[in-house]
C-alpha cells in the first residue's frame, strides 16, 4: 500500500486545441488542412469542450479528482496583435470558477503547442520577438485570471514543440532543419522566463513553471555518449532552467533504448501502445529521479502520464505501475506533488488525429457523448483515498 502525502494533486489533463473545438486562428487548424502535412484527420469540433466545460469539471470532479489540467487558447484571447478579447478571457475564468465550485485546483497551461495565426506569421518561434509577444501574453491572462490560478505552466512540452516543429517536420511550421532547433529553444527559453516573470508579477500566488517531455533513455551497447548527447539537445537546459522555478512538470510516456549506432526500436516480447512505442510505465520512475537529480531542489508534478489503448484493463495496469513509481520516488525523499493523467478525454491527437485513445472517459464522435471508462472510476477513487491498495484490492 502506498499512502500519498496530504494535499497531493490528482488530476487529468487536457489541452485547448485538442478539445475545445472550432480553433480555426492558430497555427495548427492551418497545418491539419496543409496537404502533405502529414495530419491524418482536422480537429473540427474536437470534443465541443469549450461549449461543455462545466460538465466536464462537474464530471471529473464526480470521479474523485481534485485538479484540472487545462490550456488557454492563445489565439482566443489575442486573435490579433493587441487585440484583447474580454469575452474569452471571461470563458476562462469561468473555467476555473468551475473548477473552484468543485474544490478542484486549475492547473492553467499558458502554450500548449497552439499559436495564434498572426504570430505565426510574423516568424513563430524564428522570431526572438515572440519571446516577448508571450510575455504580453501572459501579462494579459495573469491579470484577468491570475486570482484564480491554482498551478500555472508556462509552456507544455517547449523540448517537443522545438524538435517536431523545426526538426522531425511533423508540427508546425514542419521544419526539418537542428540548427533551428537549437535557435528556437533559445527563444523559447526566454519566452519562459519572460512569461514566467509576468505571471508572478499578476495578481494571485501560485506555483510557475514549464512542463517537460522526458524520455527514459536507456543506453545499451556502448550508447552511453548518445544518451548523453540526446539529452543535451532536448532536456538538461529545460531542467537546468527549472532550477528557478517554483515547480518542474514532468511527463513521461516510455523509454527508448540506445546504442552507439542511435535509437534500436522496440524490444522483443514487450507490448506496444496505440502511439507506436513500448508499453513501459517504469519509465516514470526513472524520469522523475533524473529531473530531480538535474534539477535540485525544485518540487516536481507528474503534469501528464498515460497511454493510448483500446484495453481500458491495460490502462489500470499501466496507471498502477506508474503510480508505483511514484510511490517508491516518494519513499526515496522526492519531492513530488501530484500525479496528472493525460487524458480526461478521448481526443485530438495531433498528427495522429482521432486514433489514438489515451482518455479515462469515451467522446461519441457523433454526439459528443461522454461515457467514463472503468479506469476513470478506479483511478478517481483512489484520489479520494490519496493511496493506491495492492493489486489484489481491485
Ligand atoms: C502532449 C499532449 C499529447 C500527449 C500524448 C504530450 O506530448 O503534451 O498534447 O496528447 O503527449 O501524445
Amino acid at each position: 500500500m502506498i499512502e500519498f502525502p496530504d494535499g497531493f494533486l490528482w488530476g487529468t489533463a487536457t489541452a485547448a486545441h485538442q478539445v475545445e473545438g472550432g480553433n480555426w486562428n492558430n497555427d495548427w487548424w492551418a497545418w491539419e488542412h496543409t496537404p502533405g502535412s502529414g495530419c491524418v484527420d482536422p480537429s473540427g469540433d474536437a470534443c465541443d469542450h469549450y461549449a461543455r466545460f462545466a460538465d466536464d469539471v462537474a464530471m471529473l470532479a464526480g470521479l474523485g479528482f481534485n485538479a484540472y489540467r487545462f490550456s488557454l487558447e492563445w489565439s482566443r484571447i489575442e486573435p490579433e496583435p493587441g487585440l484583447w478579447s474580454t469575452a474569452s478571457l471571461d470563458h476562462y475564468r469561468r473555467v476555473c470558477e468551475a473548477c473552484l465550485a468543485h474544490a478542484v485546483t486549475p492547473m492553467v497551461t499558458l502554450h500548449h503547442f497552439t499559436l495564434p495565426r498572426w504570430v505565426a506569421h510574423v516568424g513563430g518561434w524564428e522570431s526572438p520577438d515572440t519571446a516577448g509577444r508571450f510575455g504580453a501574453f501572459c501579462e494579459r491572462a495573469v491579470a484577468a485570471l491570475g486570482d484564480l490560478v491554482g498551478w500555472a505552466v508556462t509552456m507544455n512540452e517547449p523540448n517537443v514543440v522545438a524538435m517536431m516543429g523545426y526538426q522531425a517536420g511533423m508540427f508546425p511550421p514542419g521544419r526539418r532543419d537542428p540548427s533551428l532547433r537549437r535557435s528556437v529553444t533559445d527563444i523559447l527559453l526566454d519566452a519562459h522566463r519572460q512569461g514566467g516573470a509576468a505571471l508572478r508579477d499578476g495578481p494571485g500566488h501560485f506555483p510557475v513553471g514549464l512542463s517537460l517531455s522526458m524520455t527514459d533513455f536507456q543506453a545499451i551497447d556502448g550508447g552511453e555518449e548518445r544518451v548523453a548527447r540526446y539529452r543535451r539537445a532536448g532536456e538538461d537546459m529545460w531542467l537546468e532552467a527549472a532550477r528557478d522555478d517554483d515547480f518542474l512538470g514532468v511527463q513521461t510516456y516510455t523509454r527508448m533504448r540506445v546504442s552507439a549506432g542511435g535509437p534500436v526500436g522496440n524490444a522483443p516480447g514487450v507490448p506496444v501502445t496505440q502511439m507506436g512505442y513500448e508499453d513501459y510505465p517504469a519509465a516514470l520512475g526513472a524520469c522523475l529521479r533524473r529531473a530531480a537529480d538535474v534539477a535540485g531542489a525544485t518540487p516536481l508534478v507528474v503534469t501528464e502520464n498515460g497511454i493510448s489503448t483500446d484495453d481500458d484493463d491495460r490502462r489500470l495496469a499501466f496507471v498502477e505501475a506508474a503510480l508505483a513509481e511514484v510511490g517508491a520516488c516518494l519513499s526515496d525523499g522526492l519531492d513530488v506533488r501530484g500525479y496528472v493523467y493525460w487524458s480526461l478525454l478521448d481526443n485530438f491527437e495531433w498528427a495522429f488525429g482521432y486514433g489514438p485513445k489515451f482518455g479515462l472517459v469515451a467522446v461519441d464522435r457523433g454526439t459528443f457523448e461522454r461515457r467514463p471508462k472503468p479506469s476513470a472510476f478506479w483511478l478517481g477513487s483512489l484520489a479520494r483515498a490519496n493511496r493506491l491498495e495492492a493489486k489484489a484490492a481491485r
